[in-house]
């Protein structure tokens, strides 16, 4: 059977998030069909340093070298994020004292990975959803000002010069959304911050059907002159709002996730050019974050291989056309 790698090799890398365990449950199908790994959790503030001084490297380590061992090439998400992020960080400090956290953390994992990564998500999802408002209020926002953002990828860049530096972000084909990323990314190439790339998450579900906004999205980023990567890819079988469970889903479901994954990838394929990588958020419906969130426990199947790791008919028309 062709693999996924071969299929896209004159595309993009086809990458996977993984994590300590799934590299051991799921090592052969990501060895088989991926060329490109992400740490679904293990470099993320929170899991590397729970307590001040104290990096806890074993875990994110087993993965590096799990890809170094397998020429899987890796992506680094990611160095400032309001999630994840541990307390302590944010506690009984001063602006200086967490510009010296920031830049220390940046340089821990710059000395460590940065040579084993192409792209680091240096700042994770720092645009506001709503509405009004354009900035998310964190507390890197709180504590830094604006300019965080600026002042996270002139470190990266110090730490890590060889790696891509991308900003990532979800809901970033939602022409409002779109266009505060855009604002963004334009201010700080103006100002000359080395930002190389717009990180689209690509969380959507079966019910997806703009495929123009998916297309408009890629053009107006690109037009900033950025590469694009696809850095979070999942197909949920329910919409964002939608909280009730199913047993398994239909075969009109499956089809439907199938057209959409489909359609994402013709879209993907025009612009092999400036698309280094698409990367699923998980190796198969098993393991994805999706059993867990919004609604603890209810099972989702949104990945291309299924809770026994086989072909999804999702995968199977990404295949074959
Ligand atoms: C998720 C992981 O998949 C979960 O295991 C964890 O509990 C929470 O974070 N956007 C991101 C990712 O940028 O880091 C998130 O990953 C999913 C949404």
């Amino acid at each position: 059977m062709e693999t996924l790698k071969e299929k896209y090799k004159d595309y993009f890398l086809i990458g996977a998030a993984v994590n300590a365990s799934t590299i051991r449950t799921h090592g052969e199908l990501i060895k088989d069909h991926f060329n490109s790994i992400t740490c679904e959790n293990e470099m993320k503030f929170s899991n590397l340093c729970p307590r001040e001084k104290e990096y806890q490297f074993e875990k994110a380590d087993t993965i590096v070298q799990f890809a170094k061992d397998n020429e899987l090439k890796m992506r680094m998400h990611t160095l400032v994020w309001h999630n994840q992020t541990p307390e302590w960080v944010f506690l009984d400090t001063t602006k200086e004292g967490l510009e010296e956290r920031l830049s220390n953390h940046i340089h821990m994992l710059g000395k460590r990975y940065g040579k084993d990564c192409y792209s680091v998500d240096v700042v994770n999802e720092a645009i506001e959803d709503k509405l009004d408002g354009f900035l998310r209020e964190s507390s890197w926002l709180q504590g830094l000002g604006n300019d965080y953002i600026e002042r996270a990828f002139l470190l990266a860049k110090q730490e890590m010069p060889e790696a891509k530096l991308f900003y990532n972000d979800y809901n970033e084909t939602n022409p409002i959304k779109r266009d505060k990323i855009f604002k963004l990314i334009k201010e700080l190439k103006e100002k000359g911050i080395p930002v190389d790339g717009i990180g689209m998450q690509c969380h959507i579900n079966i019910y997806h059907s703009s495929m123009d906004e998916l297309k408009e999205a890629i053009e107006k980023y690109l037009s900033l002159g950025v590469s694009i990567e696809i850095t979070e890819m999942d197909v949920s079988m329910f919409r964002h709002e939608d909280r009730s469970e199913i047993l398994k889903p239909t075969i009109e479901q499956y089809k439907a996730q199938a057209r959409v994954y489909k359609e994402c990838f013709q879209i993907f394929r025009e612009y092999k050019n400036d698309i280094t990588s698409v990367t699923l958020w998980g190796v198969s419906d098993d393991v994805s974050w999706l059993n867990h969130f919004p609604v603890n426990n209810r099972r989702n199947w949104p990945l291309l291989f299924d809770e026994m790791m086989k072909p999804k008919e999702a995968f199977y028309e990404i295949m074959n056309f």
